[in-house]
């Protein structure tokens, strides 16, 4: 079944402790954290100390997002901070390679993740080094943008990719999720839905996240 990784750029930032743990009993999967730096994306989040802040009133899987400049300076942080996966853009680091050895070698899970402009050509000499693709379905940034359905033929590139890999690679969509969009994904080969506005415009988190499930 797919897994859904609730993104909390759409939480109520002054009230994270009550989002959190109304997101724990909503049986979602994993955690999406996205941290954006103001400059990689037009658009600043959060970063290690509120990560740190949250690991204490949560078990969930932390899957942090790395919108940033540069990862390799703060990859240690986010390691220290609680991260259980690790995605990040190629594009922000000079040594991909050495980037994803950073993470990986503190027994993190490390993710790749393309936007919509990027190309899939850009894991071929890292497959073995990552857990997860994440494709962007939306430029990255801002939560509530619109799916772009050219990332389905994407999606499908991916899994193909992915098929035949002597090790188990999960493929993310992020960005734009709903019951229909969602749907779309799960029949191009992903594995894992983030989600951010589909589940909180709701008052029932779990409500939504069954939607998204149950596709
Ligand atoms: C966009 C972020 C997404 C975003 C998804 O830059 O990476 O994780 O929060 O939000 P929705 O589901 O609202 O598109
Ligand atoms: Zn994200």
């Amino acid at each position: 079944m797919v897994k859904i990784s609730a993104s909390i750029l759409s939480a109520d930032f002054a009230n994270l402790q009550q989002d959190l743990q109304k997101l724990e009993s909503s049986n979602i999967d994993m955690l999406h954290i996205d941290v954006m730096d103001g400059n990689f994306v037009p658009n600043i989040s959060i970063g290690a100390p509120v990560i740190k802040s949250l690991r204490k009133h949560s078990k969930l899987v932390f899957d942090v997002h790395l919108m940033i400049q540069r990862p390799e300076l703060a990859i240690i942080d986010y390691i220290q901070a609680g991260a259980d996966i690790i995605t990040i853009h190629p594009e922000t680091t000079i040594h991909l390679d050495r980037t994803l050895d950073l993470i990986t070698k503190y027994g993190v899970k490390a993710g790749v993740s393309l936007m919509p402009a990027s190309s899939p050509s850009l894991l071929d000499y890292v497959m073995d080094k990552i857990d997860v693709i994440l494709i962007m379905t939306v430029n990255p940034g801002f939560a509530g943008q619109t799916f772009i359905a050219s990332q389905l033929e994407k999606v499908r590139i991916v899994a193909e990719k992915v098929k035949n890999y002597k090790k188990k690679i999960l493929i993310a969509v992020d960005g734009g999720i709903n019951q229909l969009t969602a749907q779309e994904c799960i029949k191009a080969g992903s594995d894992i839905l983030v989600c951010g506005s589909f589940i909180f415009n709701s008052h029932d988190y779990r409500a939504q996240v069954l939607k998204l499930k149950n596709q």
